[in-house]
This record gives structure tokens, sequence and C-alpha cells, in this order.
């Protein structure tokens, strides 16, 4: 009998994984019924979600095995009280991929002072100081999971020397790693950029604030396509304006999309990316989709289950 899978997702995305995860399903030999409607609840097997997705109740679903979010953060669904059955998050290869990229990006526009001469193309020739060496500028990644240390692997090939922080102890090839609030003030000490990956749980609320950031060399750049809520604005914008900060990066907010009155705008010293630093690529999502109902219907554990206590 197939088993079904109902596309609970964003309703927008339906056209891009209908043809993408049915292909997944034959690759993987797969006889399933995939549809975004499902008369009865008590019919479907697995449901695939994201925020935007057309779910709040998910206590009829009572023969569901899996609900496999298209997303990697899970903070919009994993307080949800209705959901019972397990949660898997996204991890995404296509998506790790644009993380690195779109950190690395980042990482040299600021490293290499780019801007001084991408916005200045005015006939003065700037011939200022040179920018130092990718060795001899530390760069503390907060988050050491599947983002963080793909991240940390590709700064460590440009010679940066990486720090990382993590909440329990993590071993990275390379990376000298630390945990717990003490953790913390070491890694930040004297970095020259921090990268945010972590996930917005209650415990990482304005990790970056104002004691954290006057930690930093001054002058440090700071990226954060975690989530908004990682940093308090405030301090933020008080470390940009008094110098401590050179500039700041910013893919998330706290209010998505950011308004456009925000001062984050039109501050001369933030870049503000529309949340797109990392999208999940329907492809390669779908065969993660797939493995994880592969994998339930053998009888294997889960990949990539979300624990509700800790919140990611
Ligand atoms: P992950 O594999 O779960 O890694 C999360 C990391 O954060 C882990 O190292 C974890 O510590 C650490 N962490 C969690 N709570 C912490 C705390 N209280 N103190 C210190 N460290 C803490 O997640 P991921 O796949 O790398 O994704 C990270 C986040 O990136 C997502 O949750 C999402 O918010 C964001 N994201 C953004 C985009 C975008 O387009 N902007 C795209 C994808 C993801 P442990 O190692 O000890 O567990
Ligand atoms: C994007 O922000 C994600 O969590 O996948």
């Amino acid at each position: 009998m197939p088993i079904r899978i109902l596309f609970a997702a964003d309703p927008a995305d339906w056209p891009d994984y209908q043809p993408a995860l049915t292909q997944a399903l034959k690759e993987a030999g797969i006889d399933a019924i995939l549809s975004d409607t499902a008369p009865d609840p008590a019919s479907v097997d697995y449901i695939v979600f994201s925020p935007g997705g057309t779910i709040r109740d998910f206590g009829p679903y009572v023969n569901t095995k899996a609900v496999l979010n298209l997303w990697a953060g899970v903070e919009r669904i994993v307080g949800n009280q209705t959901l019972t059955q397990p949660l898997c998050r996204m991890v995404d290869p296509a998506m790790t991929e644009t993380m690195v990229e779109y950190v690395v990006g980042h990482v040299l526009r600021h490293h290499l002072g780019m801007d001084e001469h991408i916005l200045h193309q005015d006939g003065v020739w700037r011939h200022g100081a040179i920018p130092p060496l990718a060795r001899e500028r530390p760069v503390a990644i907060l988050g050491m999971g599947e983002l963080g240390q793909a991240v940390a692997r590709a700064l460590l090939a440009l010679n940066f020397p990486v720090r990382g922080w993590s909440r329990t102890p993590r071993e990275v090839p390379g990376v000298a790693t630390d945990h717990g609030a003490e953790g913390l003030a070491r890694v930040l000490t004297g970095a020259q950029v921090v990268i945010l990956l972590m996930p917005n749980t209650p415990d990482t609320a304005n990790t970056l604030n104002a004691e954290r950031l006057a930690l930093l060399a001054p002058g440090a750049f700071v990226i954060n396509p975690g989530r908004g809520p990682l940093i308090d604005d405030d301090a933020l914008v008080a470390a940009l304006d008094g110098g401590q900060l050179a500039h700041a990066t910013l893919d998330v907010f706290r209010v998505e999309p950011l308004p456009s009155d925000h001062p984050f705008w039109h501050h001369p010293k933030v870049t503000v990316t529309p949340h797109i630093a990392a999208q999940t690529r329907p492809d390669t999502a779908s065969r993660v989709v797939v493995e994880n109902i592969r994998r339930a219907e053998a009888g294997e554990p889960l990949l990539h289950l979300v624990d509700r206590q800790r919140g990611y």
C-alpha cells in the first residue's frame, strides 16, 4: 500500500517541491501518494512542513510518523503544543554550500576593505593602508553545528585563525573550540570578525550584548546569518556608532521582512540582506526528506531529529 505524504509547507513552494519530491521518491523506490491536501488527517503518514505552512493543529494527524521541516531553524514550530510527532529539521548540502559562500563573501569584503574601492569610483587614486593577511585576522564563529563547521573549514582554508563556540564541547580540526559562558568570553576577546550561526532559542537570545561586543577587537565586523534575536540590536547600534564595530552585515531580524522604516536600512555601517544567506534547495532537500521517510519505513533512526527540550 502506498504511503501518504502531505505537503503542508508554504503553498508557494508546492510547484517546486511537487516534481522534486516525486523524483526523489522515484529514485528511492518508495511508493507514495504525495499531495498538498489531505481530506482525512488520520491517513497521513508524513508531513512536509515549513514556516508559512498550512497546519496549526497537528492533533488530528494521529498516524503521522514524522514532521519533516524544510528549514534548518525550527523556532516557529518547536513550541507548538499540538505537535507530538517526531520533528526533523533540514540539513541540506546545497544550503550548507550557499551559507559558506555567503559568509566567505562577506568576510572577504570586510577583510579586504572592498567597499573603499567599490563605493568610491570618483577619480581619486586611493592607495591607503594594505589590509592584514587573513592569518592575522582572528574570526569567532558562534554556533559550531552543521553550518558553523562548514564555514569554519572554508575560512581555515583561507588561513583565517578560527575560534568556535557551542553549547556542548565540540572538537573541530584546526578550530580553537570552546563552550559555556566563560568559553564565550575567550572566543570573543580580540576577535576581528564574529559570525553568528546559532538557532533562535530562549538560551541564545541577546548572546551578542554590550558586554560581549566590548570584548572584540576595536573596529571588528559582525556577520549574522543565524537569527535576529541572537543580537541585542540597541547594543549593536551603540557599538557601531561608538566605533567599537566597523560594520554589521545582517541577514536575519527580529521582525521579517524588516520594516521599510527600520533604522538598519539607513545606517551607514549596516548592510541588510533579506534572509537570503542560505535558502533550502528543492532538489537536494527533497532527497533529505525522502531519506528520512525511507529510514522511518525501514525502522532506522531519523536524521536531524529536533530535541524539543533544548529547542533545536
Ligand atoms: P545546528 O547544526 O543545530 O548547530 C547549532 C549550533 O549552535 C551548535 O553548535 C549548538 O551547540 C549551538 N548552540 C545552540 N544553542 C547554544 C547555546 N545556548 N550556547 C552556545 N551554542 C549554542 O544548526 P545549523 O544547521 O548549523 O543552523 C544554525 C542556524 O542557522 C539555524 O538554526 C538557523 O537559525 C540559521 N540558518 C539561517 C539561514 C539563513 O538563510 N539566514 C539558513 C539556514 C540556517 P551544540 O553543538 O553544543 O549543539
Ligand atoms: C533559514 O533560515 C532556515 O532556517 O532554513
